[in-house]
């Protein structure tokens, strides 16, 4: 007998099915294994997780004015680094809650960034991860401040953003020039 013919005929002595019924449930059964397996996390992916949990909570420590390029190296992907994001120009240490905006977390996209405008929004889009409130409506900045009495509860405030840092001399003299958030925008000061 060939070895297809006494498959089939095992199949139906032992189990009562036909070979089609027999193999239709068998591909059911691994897509359905497939899709269980998939909702939870490999063993590697689960170490690489507990590892990323694993690093040291540090005190925050305050950075005074941090232009948007350099609070960008603050989104938690150096972890000898705190975990830094911003709003309305004002940076919070949100290194507490790293499950959050840590890599790989939920609100991961808002980190090393003012997130003003995506926050007032409720949004995700690349294009409102922005400090820019131009143009929003009374509702959405109600929104806003409401995020920001969150974080001025929840987290330390560790410094503020200010707009591109440009050193010059002048009589023998170091001046530093910056500009300040002021609520929608910059302003220019100097110190
Ligand atoms: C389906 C919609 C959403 C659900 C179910 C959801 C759910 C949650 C939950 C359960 C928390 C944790 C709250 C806590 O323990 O304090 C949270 C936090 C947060 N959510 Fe959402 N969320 C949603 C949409 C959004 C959107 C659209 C935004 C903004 C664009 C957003 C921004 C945040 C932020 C920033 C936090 C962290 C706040 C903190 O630092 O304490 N969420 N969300």
């Amino acid at each position: 007998m060939a070895p297809w013919d006494l498959l089939t005929e095992s199949i139906n002595k032992y189990t009562g099915l036909s070979p089609t019924a027999f193999f239709t449930i068998l591909a059911l059964m691994f897509v359905t294994y497939k899709v269980v397996s998939g909702m939870f996390v490999a063993a590697n992916d689960y170490t690489a997780v507990k590892r990323e949990n694993e690093f040291v909570l540090r005190e925050p420590v305050q950075m005074g004015d941090v232009t948007e390029a350099e609070l960008r190296a603050y989104d938690g992907s150096d972890p000898n680094k705190p975990l830094l994001m911003a709003i309305k120009g004002q940076i919070y240490d949100v290194s507490r809650s790293r499950m959050f905006y840590g890599p790989g977390g939920p609100y991961a996209l808002f980190a090393g960034r003012d997130a003003s405008r995506a926050l007032a929004l409720m949004s995700f889009e690349p294009k409102d991860l922005t400090g820019n409130i131009e143009g929003l409506s009374a509702s959405e900045l109600e929104v806003l401040q409401d995020w920001e009495y969150k974080f001025m509860e929840k987290y330390v405030k560790v410094g503020q953003i200010v707009g591109e840092k440009t050193v010059s001399t002048k009589e023998n003299e170091v001046e530093i020039q910056s500009t300040e958030h002021d609520g929608d925008g910059f302003k220019e000061t100097e110190s």
